[in-house]
């Protein structure tokens, strides 16, 4: 068996007047993240999900919010470096929901996609972007904050000779 599950989750306060990045993508929006880094809600739950499906800790163990060097940083470079961590293993697909109640985000899933891919070196068709309100309840619906839920599979790379084998 060397497929495995992971669950990536995450959650950003949001402010009026500060930059909303969601997958790398600048929003247009009135409302933006309060965070260390750049506050790209969906690229941490997506670090978290492969984490989570390698059993390896969680995105605050490599990238600590109180390390000085993680200001203001582009999350998908905390994403490429999360290859790293986990070369031994291959990202089989990714299904990201994020919830936000405005606004609308249709436009912007191609980019958002190609963004992650890119980042995860993966093909586009094995990551789907879904957009959810949570019908105005709670801190989502009265735009204190954005959610983000990743599911993440993966599979390990088998040895072959000493060198990965990614079949
Ligand atoms: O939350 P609700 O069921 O009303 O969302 C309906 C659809 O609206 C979603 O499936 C999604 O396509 C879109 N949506 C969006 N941006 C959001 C929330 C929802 O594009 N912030
Ligand atoms: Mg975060």
């Amino acid at each position: 068996m060397n497929q495995r599950v992971g669950i990536g989750y995450d959650v950003h306060k949001l402010e009026q007047g500060t930059n909303l990045i969601i997958g790398g993508v600048k929003i247009k929006s009135e409302y933006g993240c309060v965070s260390h880094s750049d506050g790209d809600v969906l690229t941490h739950a997506v670090i978290d999900a492969i984490l989570g499906a390698c059993c390896k800790k969680d995105i605050g163990y490599y990238f600590p919010p109180t390390d000085q060097k993680y200001k203001d940083i582009n999350s998908l470079i905390l994403l490429k470096n999360t290859l790293n961590i986990i070369s031994d293993f291959q990202i089989v697909n990714l299904d990201c929901t994020v919830i936000l109640q405005s606004p609308k985000l249709l436009e912007y899933r191609e980019k958002i996609q190609e963004n992650l891919a890119t980042s995860c070196n993966i093909s586009q068709e094995k990551i789907n972007i879904k957009f959810k309100t949570e019908e105005s309840l709670g801190f989502t619906g009265n735009m204190q904050g954005i959610k983000a839920i990743v599911v993440c599979l993966v599979e390990k790379l088998l040895e072959k000779n000493g060198a990965g084998n990614r079949t």
